[in-house]
């Protein structure tokens, strides 16, 4: 009989609430790097095994799990079965439900091996799944992955026959002897099995043992018992096999994660000025020579163009930076864009929908919504602009406020535009009553509040004359 190619079913456990959370969100949708943990280990399945039929057991809000995973577009190729487990009996018994589901059934059909993953590790290396789903040798039932951790406190320990021997079972941390409790290799809970035996071996499996759980750790001592061969794959970086089960797990396992990305990027070209305290998510790219200051948080799908420079605790979420911009000190941007070489901040808040263009410059607290700034405009200082449209070369003088909401609705819109086109020029301090239009070329005196459409190439004054009195301020005083 020929055995397995590579695995034709992957099961991966995700039906655990994960009480150690203290939270209601199931475990495997808790994020590091930007994503469910669940999505990592997906993400890695995805890039080796493509092909492969993928079950997913889901208990603790499986309505809410498959739906995270099933909005996704990059899963939506992917072979994905959600299989339920509706009570949590145990790791032993969730694999259990995917193996008698129909989706094990076809699985048993194809006669072929199945990799078991648990959903809490997020940090396994798609060089480690392609090992561990090497195909089984002739008569080996199973191949297990272990590790030496130099705290091995709470993981499964393997108990072998002699120091180097076979292995014989696998105790968990609840159910070990004091003298188990010292063995520091442990299982990873990551399995390769040869489909016929793991459906067999589960159906055999009890729960007499500290938790009352159906482990899946087991089935290594009922393959050992009943003289059946298996192959060990001992993993040398522990790191990689971190578990997430509480939020102090969670949070090193995102630190981890974070290093690996800006390390990466840091490969390719990118220069960060404190590795420790800038966060990049799994989603974002970074252009060579990109310089990145401390506490910078780039988040969702942001891209950083080549030669690009994030000054200090700029924090972006899902915003393109063209090339050669500068993003100064303290600036925040979310779903934008940034042109080539424009200048931003410090201190600059660009709200959703915001476009800046070419050469632009945006200077320190200006606050934009839904406003598109054209190339080499400038509005440089302390400024309001929603729903605004800003055409090329437009000097916008310090204060001007977009006045885009009176309480009214028109046109179905409850914000108003406006719209500054080319080469206008705006004296410091005016507003912009919404609905309005300023025509190309006009230019708008200093304190003028703009209530109606101003024609190109006119001048708007609105403002009060002013009036002088010789020697009023003497007789003030006087009083
Ligand atoms: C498990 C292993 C342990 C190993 C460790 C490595 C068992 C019995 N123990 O312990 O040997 O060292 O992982 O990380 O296998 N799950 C279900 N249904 C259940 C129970 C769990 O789907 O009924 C899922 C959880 O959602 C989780 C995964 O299985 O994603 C692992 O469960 P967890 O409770 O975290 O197991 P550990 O105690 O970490
Ligand atoms: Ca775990």
């Amino acid at each position: 009989m020929k055995k397995s190619e590579a695995p034709v079913g992957v099961i991966i456990l995700a039906a655990g609430l994960g009480k150690r959370m203290h939270s209601p969100l199931p475990k495997v949708l808790h994020e590091i790097g930007g994503q469910p943990l669940l999505c990592h280990l997906l993400d890695r399945v995805n890039e080796v095994l493509p092909k492969s039929s993928i079950a997913i057991v889901v208990g603790h809000q499986r309505e809410t799990v498959e739906a995270s995973i099933r909005s996704r577009p990059e899963y939506a190729a992917l072979d994905l079965t959600f299989v339920h487990q509706p009570e949590q009996k145990g790791t032993g018994h969730a694999a259990r439900c995917a193996m008698d589901s129909s989706w094990g059934e076809q699985i048993l059909r194809k006669k072929g091996a199945v990799l078991i993953l648990p959903g809490d590790l997020p940090l396994v290396p798609g060089s480690l799944i392609q090992q561990i789903a090497a195909p089984l040798r002739r008569a080996e039932v199973l191949r297990l992955l272990t590790s030496e951790l130099p705290d091995p406190t709470g993981y499964g320990r393997v108990v072998r026959r002699g120091k180097k021997g076979g292995v014989l079972r696998i105790v968990e941390e609840k159910d070990a002897t004091p003298r188990e409790k010292t063995i520091s290799e442990v299982a990873a809970s990551i399995y390769l099995f040869q489909a016929a035996f793991l459906r067999f071996a589960l159906q055999r499996l009890s729960n007499q043992n500290a938790q009352g759980e159906y482990y899946l750790t087991d089935l290594i001592a009922q393959a050992s018992r009943t003289r059946k061969k298996h192959d060990i794959l001992v993993w040398t970086h522990p790191e990689d096999l971190r578990g997430v089960n509480d939020p102090w797990e969670l949070a090193i396992a995102g630190r981890i994660l974070n290093e690996r990305i800006v390390r990466e990027w840091a490969r390719r070209g990118a220069k960060f000025v404190d590795p420790l305290t800038t966060w990049i998510d799994v989603g974002v790219t970074l252009g060579a020579e990109a310089v990145i200051s401390p506490g910078v948080i780039l988040s969702g799908k942001t891209r950083i163009g080549a030669r690009a420079t994030l000054g200090p605790n700029v924090v972006l979420k899902d915003v393109t930076v063209g090339e050669g911009a500068n993003v100064k000190t303290g600036t925040t941007a979310e779903s934008s864009e940034i042109g080539e070489r424009a200048q931003i901040g410090p201190y600059a808040h660009l709200r959703p929908e915001s476009a800046v263009g070419i050469a632009a410059k945006i200077g320190n607290f200006v606050e934009l919504k839904k406003t598109s700034i054209g190339d080499n405009s400038s509005v440089a200082h302390l400024s309001y602009l929603g729903d605004a449209q800003v055409g090329r070369n437009v000097n916008i003088g310090c204060g001007f406020v977009t006045c885009n909401f009176d309480g009214r609705i028109i046109d179905g819109q409850r914000k108003h535009r406006t719209v500054i086109e080319d080469d206008v020029f705006l004296g410091s301090d005016c507003q912009a009553v919404a609905p309005v239009r300023i025509g190309r070329g006009a230019y708008v005196a200093s304190g003028s509040t703009i209530t109606e459409d101003v024609e190109a190439e006119s001048l708007a004054i609105a403002r009060t004359r002013q009036v002088n009195k010789p020697g009023y301020a003497r007789k003030l005083k006087e009083k």
